[in-house]
């Protein structure tokens, strides 16, 4: 924290080595060291900045995927970082605790740049969070975990892997940028900070021994109460808090189970684009002693709803087959929708398409209203930045989007399997 109040933070896009299997180095990137990025954590009504450089050879971008912010300092692919140029965003923190994200967004190369290893995890804290005593020491009780696909030659080098209609599906999991990962835990009660930072893969994490898992927060933050499911389902982008409860010298593994139809893929595609691909994600591995923990209580959060009589504009956004969202590809020159400051808005998504889509809005946290004209099961009811579309269904969303508005500059909206963005499934909006 500077003179004047400001949360900084540094970060340095720059290539390097990275043994993902010891004595075998394997090419990537990282931030501020050689694969991922340092967490960032901030607290509601904070003022951050970012000092961001880039020691990449060629032009990056850093979005804070899930913030609230004004436009230009979204990081997007208007705020180009050039080689060693830098940049330096700053803005309120002015939204519920929650696990946020960064990543590059240069257009074009978003896909490449993930893969190499450009992420981090973003967390922001708030006294309403802070009054209900969760788990909340950072990497002892409370972990972030980073999954990703990759793949992996016999003697362990990274390899590239191979490409579906989702884009680049590895074969092995990392967390963390970790190989065969595991967690020792000393506490009876863990909270684990779920990412979906995969470019292509969706995930159905579920515990090794059937266990429910434990949902309390979703992409924009904590649930009302939360929901005890027998899988939760990340496509990229999305994220997820759980709580798990351990007993003395436990073994646990996370796993992710995947199924044609939780995957929503149909038929021999269902195969080639790992709808029933199943791995073991994380062991997480409890000490013989454990520190007690304090009951959860049952009410987390309240979410008020939208009323949807204020909706002042509907919008309809039709993925198609083409990779275009209403029959266009993404056209930086062009701005596709403009919204009014601070009213409500309608989205319609309409996956009009046989594969699944992972539809993602910058700058707001939204509400599922309705999937297919039915309300949203409780794992979708809190607040969400990103959503798996399965295919041929319609998502209703309401969202305001406050505070900022600038005319010239865009925010995005985009499928977040990162070649479909690539390609030109994203669209722009300003808001003004
Ligand atoms: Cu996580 Cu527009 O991105
Ligand atoms: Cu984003
Ligand atoms: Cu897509």
């Amino acid at each position: 924290v500077d003179a004047d109040g400001t949360r900084v933070f540094s970060l340095d896009a720059q290539a390097g080595t990275t043994e993902f299997t010891p004595g075998q180095p394997s090419d990537t990137w990282g931030f501020n060291g050689s694969y991922l990025g340092p967490t960032l954590v901030a607290e509601r009504g904070e003022h951050v900045r970012v000092n961001v450089a880039n020691s990449l050879d060629e032009p990056t971008t850093v979005h804070w995927h899930g913030m609230h912010l004004p436009a230009e300092m979204d990081g997007g692919p208007h705020q180009m970082v050039a080689p060693d140029a830098s940049w330096s965003p700053e803005w309120d923190i002015d939204q519920q605790a929650a696990t946020l994200w960064y990543h590059p967004h240069p257009h074009g190369e978003t896909e490449d740049h993930v893969a190499r290893g450009l992420a981090g995890m973003f967390i922001l804290h708030d006294e309403q969070e802070r009054s209900l005593g969760l788990p909340s020491e950072y990497g002892v009780d409370d972990v972030p975990v980073i999954v990703q696909d990759s793949g992996f030659s016999a003697d362990g080098e990274q390899e590239s892997k191979q490409r579906g209609y989702a884009g680049g599906l590895g074969d092995e999991l990392i967390v963390n940028g970790t190989r065969g990962p595991y967690l020792d835990v000393s506490d009876e009660l863990v909270r684990l900070r779920l990412l979906n930072a995969s470019t292509a893969r969706t995930y159905a994490f579920a515990w090794g021994d059937a266990r429910p898992v434990e949902l309390i927060a979703t992409d924009g933050g904590l649930l009302e109460a939360s929901v005890s499911l027998d899988h939760v389902r990340l496509s990229p982008g999305e994220r997820a808090e759980v709580l798990l409860r351990v007993t003395p010298g436990e073994r646990v593994v996370l796993q992710s189970k995947m199924t044609p139809e939780i995957a929503g893929l149909v038929g021999p595609v269902a195969d080639t684009n790992g709808g029933s691909d199943a791995f073991d994600v994380l062991e997480v591995r409890a000490a013989e002693t454990l520190d007690p923990a304090p009951p959860v209580p049952a009410a987390l959060n309240t979410i008020d709803d939208f009323d949807e009589t204020e909706v002042a504009m509907t919008r309809n956004f039709t993925l198609d087959d083409s990779f275009e969202i209403n029959g266009e590809a993404m056209d930086m020159g062009r701005i596709d929708e403009t919204v009014t400051v601070d009213t409500l808005e309608r989205w319609i998504v309409d996956n009009a398409t046989s594969l699944p889509h992972s539809f993602h809005v910058h700058d707001v946290q939204f509400r599922i209203a309705s999937i297919d004209g039915t309300a949203p099961p409780p794992e979708l009811a809190g607040w969400k930045d990103t959503i798996f579309t399965e295919p041929e269904k319609e998502y209703e969303l309401l969202m305001r989007f406050e505070d900022y508005s600038d005319p010239d500059t865009p925010y995005m909206y985009h499928c977040h399997l990162l070649w479909h963005e690539d390609q030109g499934m994203m669209g722009q909006f300003a808001v003004v």
